[in-house]
Order: C-alpha cells, then structure tokens, then sequence
C-alpha cells in the first residue's frame, strides 16, 4: 500500500497547474511558483497543496518529506527519445568537425544504418541490458516520463523486438515511458537501389508490420522522419494517415535540416507533435499555431550537430502555439540523458522565459505524449510525479548548466530517482572564490 506523503520546506514549488491540455502562446507564461507552500500526496495523486502546518494535520499518518530548502516541480516529461539503441556512434562526432554533414555521413552507411547494424545483431535480453543504466542516468536529472521510439530496426522483427524492449523497460522501470512506432525512419540498405525496392518497405511498414504493432498493442504513436532524403510528404502521409486509421496516434519528424511541409502535413494529419522544426518555414508556423499539435523542440539536436540554426521558438510562440523541449536522446545526434540542459538551451539559444521553458518542460511534454490529465501538473488529481531540485530558486535550473541538480523524484508517489532523506540539499556547484 502506498503511503500517503506531505512536501514541506520547499523554497519555490512551481505546479504549472491550469488547464489539462497543451498551453498554448502567452498561456506559456504562466508557470505557478509558489512560495510558503507544502504539498500533500494521496493514494499516488496530488491531494492538496497549502501550508505545511494544516497538511500535516489533515494528513497526519502521511510520511512527511522534508525538500531542505529546494525547489519542487512537476516530474520532468521527456516527450522525444529514441533511447533504446545498441552502440554509441561517436566517431562520427569528429567526422562533423571535419566537414562532413549528418546526411552525408548516412549516405556512407553510417548514420541511422550504422544503428540498425548494430542493433539487428543483438538480442532484445542486450539491448535491455544496455537500457537500463543508461534510463536510470536519464531519471537522475528529473525525468519522470519519457517516450522511446523504435526505429533502429527496420524490419519486422527488429522493430517488434525494440518495441517489446520498450514494453519491458516500461514494466521493470519506475518512470512513465510511452511508446512510439517509428518504423519509418530511413530506407534500410536492403530496400534501397530501385524505386520498386523502396515501395516494397513502405508496404511492408503499412501491410505487415502496422497490422502486428496493433495487434499487440505495443506502440501508443507512430512517427516518421519526413525529410528531403528520407521520406517525401506523400510517402509520410500515406504511413501515418494509415497508422491513424489503424487507431495509432501520429508524430512526425518535421522540417528538421530543409524545410519540405511536415510541419504543415503534422498539423492538417492532427498529429499531437511536431518535432525538431529548426527548418520549419513561415506557413508551417502559422498552421501549428492554428492548430492542436504541439511543436516539441530539440535544441540539444542542433547544439550537438554544430547546427548554425535552432528551431524559431520565439516565432512559434508568439504565434500561438504550444511548444515542447525534449532531449531526442539518441546515439547518432543527441548522446545526452540531461533534459534540463534543454532549458537551459530553451533559454539561451531559443530565447523562451524560464517559465515558457518549465511548461515546455512539463504540461507541453505530457500534451506531446497523450498525458496531459495524468501528468505533468502539481494540482489536485494528477498522478504524484514530482521532482526535487537542489537549488533555492527556480531560475538556477536552466542557470547551472550541465549541472545535475535532481536529488530525488517521485512517479504517482512511488520513488522514481530515489531520494535520500539525508542527502545534501546544498550540492550546488561553489561559488567561485577571487583568487589574489
Ligand atoms: O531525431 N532525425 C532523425 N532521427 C534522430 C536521429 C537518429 C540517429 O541519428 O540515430 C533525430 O535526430
Ligand atoms: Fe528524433
């Protein structure tokens, strides 16, 4: 039985509470940081929020959490990853520095296709095996949910095999994980050479492997990376538009290197996310701003591929739409488990408010990802999924950049990154001291 809790002696709890959909526009502004406020938890829900004294009253078997003078926010939702994956790629890293571009490094093989590779040769026990660790750093940060695509499969049973890895980590581990289907992510090499060979994927992604993802209920979205040389228009609609039917939610990979339309087609197809958008054109902006489908931005993505160019989120939000950051947690062009280094980015390379950054961070992510009623809110009802940061004001988190500031987080009121209740709630990074 799970224990009720009270949060006392938080400095700053910040509840992005309001309404349970995606904010949109100016209602990004407004992130609730509230001070003097304790928070108690019941049956794994947000019971109640008020002052420390009478939640203890009310709530007087409740174990009673004790943040030290931290800062307490809704459990970080992480609405963009493809963290199921076998080796890390970082030679390619230093193939960029010397001039060669991500897409001229996939048509040498590398790329996506060195991933596949790898991960058609290891069993789904391996890739579950090197999941683990590597989620546990993830939820280190504050991470509470997260959504993992396939996509380094790209054939049936490689595909099916990440998405029951996926299906596993989401059983064993304590953090929310959500499922996408991203069998269209590049043409593997063996469907590549003729115009008929590619058709002959696109059937098998639509004919036979659509049908047994749903059949096994093992993927909540489906997503496609549509780009000039990956998937036209026509070939991610025909995919997604059929995923839809087939009662799957869409995502699309959009308008991330050269601007095509995904942006455009996302909306029109009521995708719930656009994602990347750094090429993203000017109708493309406008049709997100009309419409329901979040614009999830991945400045790591950029920062990490020496991208001149971040996704225009002042422009997308200031034209009413609702934006999300993830972290796009991948071996081949986001090797980073630390989603606060996304605010940080959010901040200074995309110019959001902090408090544009935190919802973007949290009802934004949960909307991206179906969760927007469960999660992603200090409020009455919601699930219990919290994180505790060790800083005296919520401004520090995108301000220590890199650093790790969770000491601790809680999915429906169940530990998530165990905190200790004697852990030193004053580990920020020194100030520097002048010398001389
Ligand atoms: O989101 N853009 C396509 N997919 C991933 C990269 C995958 C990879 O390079 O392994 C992304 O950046
Ligand atoms: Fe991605």
């Amino acid at each position: 039985m799970l224990r009720d809790l009270v949060f006392v002696n938080a400095a700053q709890v910040v509840t992005c509470a309001g309404p349970a959909r995606a904010r949109k526009g100016k209602e990004m502004r407004e992130a609730g940081i509230l001070t003097n406020t304790a928070v108690a938890v019941s049956n794994g829900k947000i019971a109640t929020l008020g002052k420390a004294s009478d939640l203890q009253h009310a709530y007087s078997d409740a174990e009673v959490v004790d943040c030290k003078g931290g800062v307490l926010t809704p459990g970080l939702v992480d609405s963009h990853t493809h963290a199921v994956f076998g080796k890390p790629r970082f030679e390619e890293h230093e193939l960029r520095a010397e001039g060669l571009d991500y897409m001229e490094i996939a048509k040498r093989g590398g790329g996506i296709h060195a991933s596949v590779r790898d991960f058609r040769g290891r069993s789904e026990d391996e890739l579950y095996a090197l999941a683990v660790p590597r989620l546990k750093e993830l939820a280190s940060y504050g991470t509470t949910t997260l959504e993992i695509k396939s996509g380094y499969g790209l054939s049936l049973e490689d595909e099916l095999k990440a998405l029951r890895v996926i299906g596993r980590l989401a059983d064993h581990l304590p953090m929310r994980i959500v499922p996408t289907w991203l069998g269209a992510h590049e043409i593997p090499h063996e469907f590549r050479g003729s115009e008929e060979r590619r058709r002959e994927f696109i059937d098998l992604l639509i004919n036979s492997l659509l049908p047994k993802v749903v059949e096994q209920g093992i993927a909540r979205f489906a997503d496609a990376f549509c780009e000039p040389g990956v998937f036209t228009i026509e070939e991610t609609r025909e995919i997604l538009g059929a995923s839809r039917k087939a009662g799957l939610g869409i995502k699309i990979h959009a308008d991330e290197l050269k601007p095509c339309g995904g942006a455009e087609l996302a909306a029109s197809l009521g995708a719930i996310s656009a994602d990347h958008l750094a090429a993203i054109s000017e109708s493309g902006i406008a049709a997100l701003a009309k419409s329901n489908t979040v614009a999830t931005l991945l400045p790591g993505t950029m920062l990490f591929l020496g991208k001149a160019k971040q996704a225009p989120a002042r422009a997308l939000i200031d034209a009413g739409a609702a934006v999300a950051l993830a972290s796009d947690f991948n071996p081949g062009t986001s090797p980073t488990v630390n989603f606060p280094l996304m605010l940080t980015l959010g901040v200074s390379q995309l110019r959001m408010s902090l408090a544009e950054t935190l919802t973007a961070a949290t009802v934004n992510g949960a909307a991206a990802v179906g969760l927007a009623r469960e999660t992603g809110q200090i409020a009455t009802g919601f699930a219990a999924d919290l994180t505790l940061f060790a800083i005296a004001d919520v401004r520090e988190l995108p301000y220590w950049y890199g650093a790790r500031l969770c000491v601790g987080s809680w999915r429906a009121g169940a530990p998530c990154h165990p905190y200790e209740t004697g852990s030193n709630l004053n580990s920020r990074p020194p100030e520097v001291v002048p010398t001389g």
